[in-house]
C-alpha cells in the first residue's frame, strides 16, 4: 500500500509573518487528515522556524533545491548535510522552473538526486513535459528520459524510497490541471518503465500529481490508481486550500 503524500512546494513565497500563520493553520487542521502524509517545502531561510514549528507534529519537511556539492567553497550553495540539520525529510530535486530558469539538464538533476540520497533524504524527482512535447505527440519519451536519466546513473534501486512527481509544465501556475485520465495515463507509464527495471521499486514507489491542483480538483486525481498524492504550489500557500487537498485524500 502507498501511503499518499500532499507536499506543498511553497516556491520563493513567504515572510517570517506569513509562514508564521501558515503553519498555525496547517497544525490546527492536522487532525482532520486522516490518510495523506503531508509535507512543506519553504524557501531555505524558513527552515529553520518550519522545524520549530512543526517538530512533534506529523507534518514533515524539505527543501525546494539542494547543491551537488557537499561542502566547501560554493557561494551560494546548500548542501544536504545543511537540510538534514534543519530536520528535512524531502528535497525537491529537477523542478521545471529550475530546469528552464537555471538550466538544470537531467545530468545535474541526477546528481542532485543522488547527493540527496546518499546524504539520507528523500528526493521528490520532479519530470513532465512542456506544452510543445505534449502537441509534438513526445510526452512519453520526456518523462522516460528524465527517469532513465536517474536509472542509468544508479539504477532502479535509486528510486526505492523515492517518490516522482509529474508536472506537466503547461498545467504549472496555470489554473489549467491536466484531467484525471491525462494524468493518469502518464503516472501509469512512469510506473511500467520503472517496472522494466524493477517491478517491487515500481509497485512501492510515490508517483505524485503536479500543476495547478486545487481543492475542487484533487479528489478526482487521487482517486486515480496511480496518482499517489500531490505536489502543490501556488494552493499549498494558504492553510484552508491546502488541508482541503490533504483531505481529499481520506476518501
Ligand atoms: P501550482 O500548483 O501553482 O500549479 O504549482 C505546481 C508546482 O510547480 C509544484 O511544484
Amino acid at each position: 500500500m502507498r501511503q499518499p503524500l500532499s507536499a506543498g512546494n511553497w516556491k520563493m513565497h513567504g515572510s517570517q509573518s506569513s509562514v508564521k500563520t501558515l503553519l498555525a493553520g496547517i497544525r490546527a487542521g492536522l487532525a482532520e487528515v486522516r490518510v495523506a502524509e503531508v509535507a512543506v517545502c519553504p524557501p531555505f531561510p524558513y527552515l529553520g522556524m518550519v522545524q520549530r514549528e512543526l517538530s512533534g507534529t506529523s507534518v514533515a519537511w524539505g527543501a525546494q533545491n539542494l547543491s551537488t556539492e557537499t561542502m566547501g567553497a560554493f557561494t551560494g550553495e546548500v548542501a544536504a548535510s545543511m537540510l538534514l540539520d534543519f530536520g528535512c525529510k524531502y528535497v525537491i530535486v529537477g523542478h521545471s522552473e529550475r530546469r528552464t530558469l537555471y538550466g538544470e539538464d537531467d545530468v545535474v538533476v541526477a546528481r542532485k538526486f543522488a547527493v540527496a540520497r546518499a546524504a539520507g533524504l528523500i528526493p521528490i524527482l520532479c519530470i513532465g513535459e512542456t506544452l510543445e512535447e505534449r502537441e509534438r505527440g513526445i510526452t512519453r519519451d520526456v518523462v522516460a528520459r528524465q527517469v532513465d536519466a536517474i536509472i542509468s546513473l544508479e539504477g532502479a534501486v535509486a528510486l526505492a524510497d523515492a517518490v516522482i512527481a509529474y508536472e506537466p509544465v503547461w498545467a504549472i501556475g496555470t489554473g489549467v490541471t491536466a484531467t484525471p485520465e491525462q494524468a493518469q495515463e502518464v503516472h501509469a507509464y512512469i510506473r511500467k518503465r520503472v517496472a522494466e527495471h524493477d517491478v517491487d521499486v515500481a509497485d512501492n514507489l510515490r508517483i505524485l500529481y503536479g500543476g495547478s491542483m486545487k481543492p475542487d480538483n484533487a479528489a478526482e486525481l487521487l482517486a486515480k490508481r496511480d496518482i499517489d498524492g500531490g505536489l502543490i504550489g501556488g494552493a499549498s500557500l494558504k492553510a484552508e486550500d491546502f488541508l482541503a487537498i490533504c483531505r481529499a485524500a481520506n476518501a
